[in-house]
């Protein structure tokens, strides 16, 4: 496991940025503390409606940040973006099945791909962020 839980290494110094980013973790979080209870398929289909609802608004803002500075990196970053984004699609395509099965993969694959972009792809726009005045 990455990071289930917010870590101040997670954060980039930017309000907006790292407040989405902080509600994506809870949302990793509470759906981990669900696996833990036994009660992953009482909060599933809230945590994909959570992750889409977060996830839209944060990529959006982050590509279009990507647009108004030139972002060098902007065509790789929103390719990881859109594969995020159907990695989720799809699971959610499965709601009606196995949803332990489904809850834990989601995890591990939040954990890893969520975790691992905040920490390698966004930190990779933190200078050019920075230079161009984001706070
Ligand atoms: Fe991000
Ligand atoms: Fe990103």
């Amino acid at each position: 496991m990455l990071g289930i839980e917010w870590r101040d290494e997670l954060s980039l110094g930017f309000t907006v940025i790292d407040e989405q980013h902080k509600k994506l973790i809870q949302t990793m979080s509470d759906l981990n503390q669900a696996i833990i209870n036994k009660e992953a398929d009482k909060v599933l289909t809230g945590t994909f409606v959570n992750l889409f609802e977060y996830t839209n608004k944060h990529f959006a803002l982050e590509e279009q940040y990507f647009e108004e500075f030139g972002y060098e990196d902007a065509e790789a970053h929103k390719a990881a973006h859109a594969y995020f984004v159907n990695m989720i699609n799809e699971k959610f395509k499965r709601i009606y099945g196995d949803t332990h099965e489904l809850s834990v993969e989601l995890i591990g694959f939040l954990d890893l791909w969520l975790v691992g972009h905040i920490m390698v792809m966004d930190k990779k726009y933190e200078e050019c962020f920075k230079k161009n005045g984001v706070k």
